[in-house]
């Protein structure tokens, strides 16, 4: 047998076998490539004896034919075996039952961040945000709070280092010196967002949330921080008519200082907000105290205006009547179905299946 006859013999049995796709192509170099086995019998061509070389030619150019063909064959055959499988696996059983669908809830404290973000951006502020864990400056000396501040106490703020330089934000008022640190007056935002202190009961968690408010420009005085809580208020709760006091207070980073009280009265075992003779506090404020504007470059002479912050889970707890502040963050899958609101787009014919 001629070599080239061996070889065709070799080759054909060898693409015969199982192969894939990649061993093919292999196959087709080591034949065909530049150096490949039949390429390097055809450069033999020239020192073939004369008289043999046309049979010679034609014996490779069968065989050259043959073997292209198998290896198209070949790979033909292993493509439509891959998109077969492929189909198989792929296939779509539709006789079976639907999955068990479960809407979530949007949580009570979202929902409220939600409500206060939009009452406050139809009258101007935009949105701030500001890491949980801040640093002792932005918290405490940057707000004018002295070194000696209860406010600053192991047993009320969680440290993270022994040198007290990183804690978990207290309040969101960090956000304030941030936002005037990084841009230039007038500033009108909030910043809503997650604060921790060391305390706990009905009324008090270790985490709750604040949402902080500012607005400094060339004018803003008291008047202006009254008639814009008094707005807001009144948006949130959804009332014509509120009581509302400011009683002197104190806060280092603001002069002078108010808590914020609204009026209510306990109707059928309900709140009512703005009528009635109690009172409940919701909010601290003031007018920025000029160190805080100096410590933020910010001229007081120039610049001046007010800042607020309310406790966002304590009006959620009002506005829905919820009484156990605890339960926002217990996680308790059938007390966010019962307090959790509906997601606004969710088609009507799913809203049956989210209990
Ligand atoms: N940061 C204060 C607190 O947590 C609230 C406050 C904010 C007071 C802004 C005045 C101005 O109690």
């Amino acid at each position: 047998m001629s070599d080239i006859k061996k070889i065709k013999d070799e080759y054909l049995a060898k693409l015969n076998k199982d192969q894939n796709l990649e061993s093919i192509n292999q196959i087709k170099t080591e034949l065909f490539g530049k150096n490949g086995i039949v390429s390097n019998e055809f450069k033999k061509m020239g020192s073939v004896p004369q008289e043999e070389r046309k049979k010679f030619a034609s014996d490779l150019n069968f065989i050259k034919e043959e073997l292209q063909n198998k290896i198209s064959e070949k790979a033909q055959e292993i493509e439509t075996k891959e998109i077969n499988l492929k189909l198989e696996n792929e296939k779509v059983d539709v006789t079976l039952p639907e999955r068990n669908f479960k809407l979530g809830k949007i949580h009570p404290v979202s929902q409220v961040i939600d409500e206060i973000s939009s009452i406050f951006s139809e009258i101007g502020f935009s949105v701030e945000e500001g890491p949980d864990v801040e640093n002792e400056y932005n918290n405490f000396t940057a707000l004018n709070t002295p070194d000696n501040h209860p406010a600053r106490d192991m047993h009320d703020t969680f440290y993270l280092d022994h040198k007290k330089e990183l804690l978990l934000r207290t309040h969101t008022s960090p956000v304030q010196v941030r936002t005037m640190l990084k841009g230039k007056p007038p500033f009108k935002i909030i910043a809503p967002g997650r604060t921790y202190r060391s305390d706990s009961d009905q009324t008090h968690a270790p985490m709750f949330h604040q949402v902080e408010g500012l607005h400094i420009d060339k004018d803003i005085n008291m008047g202006h921080l009254k008639g814009c809580l008094n707005y807001f208020i009144k948006e949130f709760f959804e009332v014509d008519k509120l009581k509302m006091r400011f009683r002197p207070s104190h806060f280092p980073f603001t002069e002078p200082s108010a808590e914020v009280d609204i009026g209510y009265e306990i109707k059928d075992g309900k709140i009512i907000i703005g009528e009635g003779d109690k009172w409940l506090e919701i909010l601290g404020c003031g007018m920025v105290h000029p160190n805080v504007l100096k410590n933020v470059n910010v001229d007081p002479s120039k610049y001046q205006g007010y800042a607020f912050g309310i406790g966002i889970d304590r009006l959620g707890m009002l506005k829905y009547g919820i009484n156990d502040l605890r339960a926002f963050f217990e996680t308790d899958y059938r007390w966010l179905s019962h307090f959790g609101f509906d997601p606004l787009d969710v088609p009507s014919s799913y809203r049956g299946l989210s209990r």
